[in-house]
């Protein structure tokens, strides 16, 4: 038996034939760029999250960036200003702190559940402090009540990464998306909601923040080759917006079969050697766009996976803090967030996996030798 960590081909296959008739039809309409599909799909996405604006931009990392670029101008932020970002995420939640010319200040995560952890939070603010990156890691949405409590008390934006928790919703049933000032969104092939190359965007109830980011993304044009501020060419493509357009239609069937697929996982492994995401509880909010198990013999734990044709993946295996990109902050400690690089495993889960599969890699699981 081989189980893929993630079959991208077959994903896209499930789609066909309206993904290859979405594609023909931009290809027929002869416009490819700021078009009416981007319109669309931004509308589209923005009534799906709960929120009045929409902007489409070329990926993740750029709609981290011109969310800060936007937040700087609008607030006059000066350069080195401070985000609070979790030590235990993905490069590009930090990256985008640095490329929009600010500081980021790593912050160890909650013990529980590897998400922003309040009481940290609150220990980094300084005078500089000027907003939060909430990263929803794995597909599980951060504790957003005590985090906007902090931001209000000391006069802090909140930015939600929801670059894997597309359709995540929070305790009172609110979507990621819609539970901060901005949000940015990622939609690389391999995330719940995937377009076939590049794709992200910014989300926001804040009419003048999406103006400026819209603004930003294209050159800071205001009206054709009249620039207000610098900006970037960062835009969603035609072909890319149609693409979503058809995927988002299935988004929420899609994450039903995943948390299904997650209980399997929760209710079957059982081995004292390995950690369950989340304390082993169960959420009902959480997309499992990753599937995290914990244990302190990973890598055995990893080759024997693989031996029983079971791919699997580590998110991450070095901390921000520690890449060499960040070098100045490499004598920092976050001991939770190291902890989960040096102790996690991603099991496979996607629509395409069967509940045979999943037993599968349970029973393999409970065989690892102590
Ligand atoms: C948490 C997080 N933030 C940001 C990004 C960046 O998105 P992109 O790859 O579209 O630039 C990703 C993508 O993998 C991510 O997982």
């Amino acid at each position: 038996m081989k189980i893929p960590y993630l079959p991208l081909l077959k994903i896209t296959q499930s789609f066909e034939p309206h993904l290859s008739q979405a594609v023909k039809n931009v290809i027929d309409s002869g416009w490819y760029l700021l078009g009416e599909e981007t319109a669309r799909f931004e509308s589209q996405f923005a009534q799906y999250c709960g929120v009045s604006d929409c902007v489409g931009v070329g990926n993740g990392l750029d709609a981290l960036k011109i969310i800060l670029m936007s937040m700087k101008l609008q607030h006059d932020w000066a350069a080195d200003d401070e985000v609070i970002v979790p030590a235990h995420t993905f490069i590009a939640s930090a990256e985008g702190i640095v490329h929009a010319g600010l500081r980021p200040v790593f912050c160890d995560v909650s013990e529980d559940d590897g998400l922003l952890d309040p009481a940290q939070v609150e220990k980094s603010i300084t005078d500089k402090t000027r907003a939060i990156m909430a990263v929803h890691l794995y597909g599980k949405v951060v504790p957003m009540d005590a985090i906007r409590e902090i931001a209000q008390r000391h006069h802090l934006k909140v930015i939600e990464d929801a670059a894997q928790a597309h359709g995540a919703t929070d305790a009172s049933g609110r979507r990621a998306g819609s539970l901060a000032d901005a949000a940015a969104f990622s939609f690389y092939p391999g995330k719940n909601l995937g377009c076939l190359g590049d794709g992200g965007a910014i989300l926001t109830q804040d009419k003048d923040l999406a103006m400026l980011c819209r603004q930003v993304a294209n050159y800071g044009q205001t009206r054709k080759y009249v620039h207000d501020t610098l900006g970037v060419n960062s835009r969603m493509d035609e072909i890319q917006a149609s693409v979503l357009s058809v995927k988002l239609t299935r988004l929420d069937k899609d994450n039903a079969y995943r948390r299904n697929l997650a209980r399997l996982y929760l209710n079957g492994i059982q081995h004292p050697e390995v950690k369950l995401p989340h304390g082993g509880k169960y959420d009902a909010g959480c997309v499992y766009h990753i599937f995290p198990v914990f244990s302190e013999r990973r890598d055995a734990l990893q080759s024997w996976l693989a031996q029983n044709g079971i791919e699997t993946l580590i998110h991450y295996p070095i901390p921000p803090h520690r890449q060499r990109s960040f070098a100045a902050w490499d004598q920092a400690e976050f001991p939770v967030a190291q902890r989960m690089c040096r102790t996690e495993l991603s099991l496979p889960l996607h629509p395409c996996m069967t509940q045979e599969d999943v037993l599968f890699v349970i029973d393999k699981i409970n065989q690892f030798s102590c």
